[in-house]
């Protein structure tokens, strides 16, 4: 599949995909959002990719998503399209972990789309904002909520309100992202991040993907009986048995994937 709009390299069994629309700081327009659904489903099918790193150009990670194609689109439109679910929601439910390296902008969808990944790693020249209300709209690929549950109610209320950026530091600090990092040093970074989960068994890191995604769909106590669900079915997969029969024989665990 020729690809217009983004990059994909592989690096042995991680993926990286990079946003490349540089000329409008990677705004998120449909036919982009189409491509990168495309992608994640032929990653998702390629038992040879077990993690992905999802990432932009030097200024912008994605300034939003496209103002210019939005503006004119009516309510009709918007809600017969199920506009911002379909191809968006792709990340939300991919089921390999993938990272977000975020340099400059992420802002409004693009900063919406970051918090749909697993985690976010940044570039100390990264700014997080959700600037929706300067346009008289609101966050809506899920801003609101997963802000929310990222960084808590008041300094959510706050981006979403006063439509602030947040600097990579204040980022870090409210837990938005992960770990900040040189700007010149994040992708390297990230695919240093990704390699070391993809030298652990696929599987297994769906599973704990899983398990942690639980712990914001449901209450504690069902999200513990899943994860002793998830915890439990470990012990059916081979690469459990090989990493705790290489730790018993201090050995090197050579994971099948199985
Ligand atoms: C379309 C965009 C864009 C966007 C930037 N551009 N952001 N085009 N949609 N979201 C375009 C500009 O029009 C311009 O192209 C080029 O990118 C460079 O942008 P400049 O504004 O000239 O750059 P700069 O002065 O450095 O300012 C950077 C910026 C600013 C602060 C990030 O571009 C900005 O405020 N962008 C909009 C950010 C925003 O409001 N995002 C939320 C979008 S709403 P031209 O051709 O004009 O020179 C949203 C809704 C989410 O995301 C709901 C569900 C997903």
């Amino acid at each position: 599949m020729p690809l217009h709009y983004l990059e994909l390299e592989t690096h042995e069994a991680v993926a990286l995909i990079r946003f490349n629309r540089p000329q409008v700081l990677n705004a998120l327009c449909a036919a982009m959002m189409a491509e990168l659904a495309g992608v994640l489903d032929q990653l998702e099918q390629d038992h040879a990719i077990r993690a992905v790193v999802l990432t932009g150009t030097a200024e912008a990670f994605a300034a939003g998503a496209d103002i210019k194609e939005m503006r004119d689109l009516t309510y009709m439109d918007v809600y017969r399209a199920d506009f911002v679910t379909v191809d968006w929601e792709r990340i939300a439910s991919f089921r390999k972990p993938i990272i977000a390296a975020v340099a400059g902008f992420a802002l409004g969808g693009g900063c919406e789309m970051a918090l749909m990944c697993d985690f976010i790693l940044a570039a100390d020249n990264a700014r997080f904002g959700q600037p929706e209300i300067k346009l008289g709209t609101i966050p809506g690929a899920g801003g609101s909520q997963r802000l929310a549950r990222f960084v808590g109610k008041s300094k959510a209320m706050d981006m979403v309100l006063t439509g602030r950026t947040l600097d990579a530091q204040e980022a870090e600090r409210c837990g938005l992202v992960s770990r900040v990092v040189k700007a010149d040093e994040l992708v390297d970074e990230a695919l240093l991040t990704a390699s070391r989960i993809a030298s652990y068994s696929g599987p297994v890191c769906m599973l704990a993907k899983e398990a942690v995604n639980a712990a914001f769909e449901t209450t504690l106590a069902e999200g513990v009986r899943q994860e002793r669900r998830l915890f439990h079915s470990t012990f059916a997969i081979d690469d459990q048995k090989e990493g705790m029969a290489a730790f018993s024989e201090k050995r090197r665990a050579q994971f099948s994937h199985r």
